[in-house]
């Protein structure tokens, strides 16, 4: 496995891969590196013979007072795992590098699709990572990039980017990679307690039973949401959102919609949780 720092050997590299034909995927990554990363670069691995793994952590996606300084940097544990996940390249560029003139003036932003779940409470969050995924895909030119389904938001807001800026890239989600006990795997699970990590899986819990009331026949969504929300809130979680969106806008579902999105974000102790699941219902 190569590791790269600069985006002229990056380009060199895949310049030389696609003389050769070869498929290339990205796995975009800020690090930190866990069994879900892990499945996104199987998911690569399927179709393409080249992949790159980045390691960036990219400022620009980190609001006021969030986590950016003390967000976990292992690069030298990362490269490890992706060495024996087989990974041919690990692009780990300098925050000089992908910001060139400092200050970043020129910024990619998909209109509403933002506004809602982790962009509502998060402004400037979904800019920052549309602008380095633009970025990453103009420097490694991928066949395809791979996203995890757990940041639902983040891979629709990525789809339609890549469909109207004309990207030649095929999004792939790959499903959320849990822990024995249901919690979706996170860079941030590290931050646990013993006793929040023990509590921790009643976030997917709840989504689950959001899904079961649906499929019941609830149809009152807000209460819904309210009465799981106060729910989390007595077993410790700071609840951001609990919300039963359409899948497609994202915004908050009406009775009528059938492809649905069921999404939390909480705070449980230092870190913030999120997961999601989705359910389409019988059409009539
Ligand atoms: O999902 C992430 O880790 C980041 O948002 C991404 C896609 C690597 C962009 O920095």
């Amino acid at each position: 496995m190569e590791r790269l720092h600069a985006v002229a050997e990056v380009r060199e590299r895949v310049t030389q891969w696609r003389r050769e034909s070869r498929a290339v995927g990205l796995v975009p990554t800020m690090g930190n590196l866990h069994d879900g990363h892990l499945s996104l670069v199987r998911e690569a691995r399927r179709h393409c013979e080249r992949v790159v793994v980045s390691v960036f952590v990219n400022p620009t996606q980190f609001g006021p007072g969030e986590d950016f300084d003390a967000y976990p940097r292992t690069l030298e544990a990362d490269a490890e795992r992706l060495r024996e996940a087989g990974v041919e390249m690990l692009f780990a560029p300098t925050v000089e590098a992908m910001y060139p003139l400092g200050a970043n003036r020129t910024w990619v932003e998909v209109d509403a699709l933002g506004d809602h779940l982790c962009g509502a409470d998060r402004p400037g969050h979904f800019r920052g990572v549309a602008t380095v995924v633009s970025k990453l895909f103009n420097i490694v030119q991928p066949d395809v990039a791979v996203f995890g389904e757990k940041d639902f938001q983040q891979l629709a807001i990525l789809r339609r980017m890549a469909t109207e800026l004309l990207f030649p890239i095929r999004i792939i989600g790959a499903p959320t990679a849990r822990e024995a006990d249901g919690l979706a795997m996170s860079s941030r699970n590290g931050f646990l307690t013993e006793t929040e990590r023990a509590r921790a899986p009643l976030l997917q819990q709840h989504l689950q039973d959001a899904r079961r009331a649906v499929e019941q026949g609830e149809r009152d969504f807000r209460a819904l949401e309210k009465r799981l929300t106060v729910s989390l809130a007595d077993h410790g979680f700071e609840v951001d959102y609990l919300t039963v969106a359409n899948a497609d806008t994202l915004a908050p579902a009406g009775p009528d919609d059938r492809d649905l999105l069921i999404a939390a974000a909480a705070r449980l102790g230092k870190p913030r949780l999120i997961d999601n699941l989705t359910l389409s219902l019988p059409a009539g």
